[in-house]
């Protein structure tokens, strides 16, 4: 049993209605279908069929082994482990001959121990082994806001450091998946554009042996390439679903994702157009972003519950995109609203 870093102050949402064996179309957009049921029998289904080879990129955050909360039934060490890996190759089949599948998995530590397990990378290198997919490259998602912990060795006894950060694991059929880095660009430090703007600096060889030319940091593109670090805060609590969850006494998924991290894999690993899946979609924050950009989607969750309140993010809020002008349809409290299409 594990005890996922900072989990701790979430709760599981009072008696979540339980997985159904069959999967149903829980609301569907223009560009985008919410299924509800697990994604074992979504795999199974004739609807699966229909999509192999189809989707370009799949994200998602699985359900993690929590030592307390069983809001979704989470399985636990090597049974866990095991379960994801199952599914690696049936998501594989999904996936275009130049698609992805990016992975969000946080740290884990031993309950009562100040020691880490190392269950989450585990999983990740079982379902890798599993799908015969290969590392594209590992990248590291900072959140330089979260609370310190775990609070007994970090607060309280002050022998471990606060744990920031997941693990976020871009895996392919092939060495070569679609990927366009200039669709990611950041803006540049005020370093580099004082250099762009003089001219100035060293250029030769340099103690790691590169060997910089004269004109090599000169050309001004759109933007700096960004690191595999990415430094992305938590979700803020003004977001059109938090507020739809507030006005509706509804308590919030208690495990989302912050857009920007879907947004960032989004742009990076698709093009407008192509299709995006999150298996485990819990609060849809991976269907939102792709809509948003202009890909289809499809997002598979198995709490009923989780699937209704997240409508509210394609519901019409003030229209930032063409996107947002579309048809009226009922909204999960039986309301007429517009869903965004
Ligand atoms: C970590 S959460 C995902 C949160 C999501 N990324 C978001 O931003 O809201 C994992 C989700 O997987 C769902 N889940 C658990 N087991 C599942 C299964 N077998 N099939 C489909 N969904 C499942 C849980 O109900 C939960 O909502």
């Amino acid at each position: 049993m594990v005890k996922l870093a900072g989990a701790l102050t979430l709760e599981a949402p009072k008696a979540p209605q339980r997985k159904r064996k069959s999967v149903v179309i829980g609301y569907k957009t223009a560009r985008g279908t919410m299924f509800q049921g697990t994604i074992e029998a979504f795999l199974q289904s004739p609807r699966a069929a229909a999509y192999a080879g189809k989707v370009q990129l799949i994200f998602t955050s699985p359900p993690f082994p929590l030592n307390r909360s069983k809001a979704y039934g989470n399985k636990q060490g090597e049974e866990f482990s095991k379960w994801l890996a199952d599914l690696a190759p049936d998501l594989k089949k999904l996936l275009t001959p130049t698609g992805s599948i990016v992975m969000e998995m946080g740290n884990a530590w031993e309950p009562g121990r100040p020691v880490m397990s190392v269950l989450s990378l585990e999983s990740l290198l079982q379902f890798l082994k599993k799908g015969d997919l290969q590392l594209a490259q590992q990248f590291i998602c900072y959140n330089p806001a979260r609370l310190p912990s775990p609070a007994q060795w970090v607060n309280v006894k002050r022998i471990r450091l606060k744990d920031a950060y997941t693990h976020v694991w871009w895996m392919a059929a092939t060495d070569h998946p679609y990927a366009d880095n200039r669709k990611v660009l950041t803006p540049y430090s005020k370093s580099m554009l004082h250099l762009l703007e003089t001219g100035k600096y060293n250029s030769g060889k340099r103690p790691s042996e590169h060997h910089i030319g004269k004109t090599s940091f000169l050309t001004k593109n759109d933007g700096a390439i960004p690191a595999n670090v990415l430094t992305i805060t938590n979700t803020g609590t003004s977001d059109v679903y938090q507020k739809y969850c507030r006005e509706h006494g509804i308590k919030p998924h208690p495990a989302r994702m912050p857009i920007a991290l879907p947004e960032f894999f989004v742009k990076l690993l698709t093009k407008d157009g192509d299709l995006v899946m999150d298996p485990f979609a819990g609060s849809n924050t991976t269907g939102a972003i792709a809509q948003q950009l202009k890909r289809k989607w499809i997002a598979v969750e198995a709490e009923k519950g989780y699937v209704e309140s997240s409508r509210s993010r394609f519901m019409r809020r003030k229209a930032k995109s063409d996107d947002l002008k579309r048809t009226a349809k009922r909204s999960p409290d039986g309301r007429r609203g517009s869903i965004h299409t």
